[in-house]
């Protein structure tokens, strides 16, 4: 199954990508990330052409990179060759690298797949709540052994909360939610509403009121091919209770890995370094295990990434994320075959 190529991709933190080269895989393809005399992200195959040699184990050099083999230097900006330190140092024409278009925005490196002459950043996902000053953010990473779209399917679909993660959730809450699932272009979301909900452990690690119960959303909104933000909140008899949004960005690295960017938002106890590193600590371990190992289990039962083919009992919970599933597969058919704008999405 191919990926949606034309389209921007999450390729990690802004401030995990400091003085060093960072190689990362993309869509089967080696990256290496490095940041230019001006700080700038840049982005090159991370292969050398002459023996391989990944050229994240070079130098940096202003706006270049030396591989550390034997040498030669590449134009973060082009990946034309710019120097050949052996003998008269002639540089034959054609020796460069692939140079990715790549960008920064909401404190997240972004690189477009595709065709360079296409990378708009106004198709870049929409997340200003990231730069909201309302909220205070944690952000977070994993490494998932399963295909993208198997994550997709976990996050429109988080009636699997209560039974995998009960620290988010109440015994018996599956049974009092009302759900509905909705399509907007290329857009799916899946909205939960309980009312009365226990409030969960989540909630009261940010909200200390004497109430026990508030009316609890989750709203998960899916950008096709793979950013998703969900609006959590909680809503108490005495007014609104804490806002705790999410960001999740799923990257294909190969057909059965994806990289797994996260953020967690919250309008409440801004500057309480202690509750920052709980939420972090909670919500990376909810992803790491729980969600993964789950998620790669339920792979291990499937023979290939094809869904469909294994024909799934599918309940009405799944409406989303099958809508999801079908949205991408015509967007990377149009691709394919070549379908004009149809396929410049906005994407992550
Ligand atoms: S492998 Fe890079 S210069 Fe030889
Ligand atoms: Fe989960």
């Amino acid at each position: 199954m191919p990926y949606l190529r034309n389209a921007w991709y999450a390729a990690g933190w802004s401030h995990d990508l400091a003085d060093q080269p960072l190689g990362r895989t993309i869509h089967d393809q080696p990256i290496v990330f490095y940041r230019g005399e001006r700080g700038q992200a840049l982005a090159l195959h991370d292969a050398c052409p002459h023996r391989f040699a990944p050229l994240s184990r070079g130098t940096v050099k202003g706006d270049r990179i030396a591989c550390g083999y034997h040498g030669l230097e590449f134009d973060g900006v082009g990946g034309r060759c710019v120097r050949n330190p052996h003998g008269k140092g002639v540089i034959p024409a054609a020796l460069s690298v692939r140079s990715y278009p790549v960008t920064e925005r909401y404190g997240m490196l972004w690189v477009w797949m595709g065709e360079a002459d296409r990378a708009d950043p106004a198709l870049l996902p929409e997340l200003p709540i990231l730069e909201d000053p309302d909220f205070s953010w944690v952000h977070g990473g994993l490494h998932v052994s399963a295909h993208y779209e198997l994550v997709i399917d976990n996050l429109l679909d988080l009636t699997h909360v209560e039974f995998l993660h009960p620290f988010l959730a109440s015994p018996g809450n599956s049974q009092r939610t009302r759900f509905r699932a909705e399509q907007n272009g290329n857009q799916v979301s899946s909205y939960y509403d309980i009312e009365g909900e226990p409030i969960s452990g989540l909630f009261r690690l940010l909200w200390a009121g004497p109430e026990e119960r508030g009316d609890m959303r989750a709203y998960m909104h899916w950008t096709a091919p793979s950013s998703l933000f969900l609006e959590t909140s909680i809503q108490l008899p005495a007014g609104p209770g804490p806002r705790v949004p999410t960001v999740h960005l799923l990257t294909p690295e190969t057909e059965d890995t994806t990289h797994y960017f996260w953020a967690a938002g919250r309008n409440c106890r801004h500057g309480d370094e202690q509750i920052s590193g709980m939420l972090h600590f909670g919500i990376q371990s909810a992803f790491e295990n729980e969600d993964e190992p789950m998620i790669r289990a339920a792979r291990s039962r499937m023979t290939s990434n094809d869904l469909f083919a294994h024909r799934p009992a599918l309940l009405p919970i799944d409406e989303g994320a099958v809508r999801a599933r079908r949205i991408l597969k015509n967007l990377i058919n149009a691709e394919q075959q070549g379908n004009g704008e149809a396929e410049a999405v906005r994407a992550a």
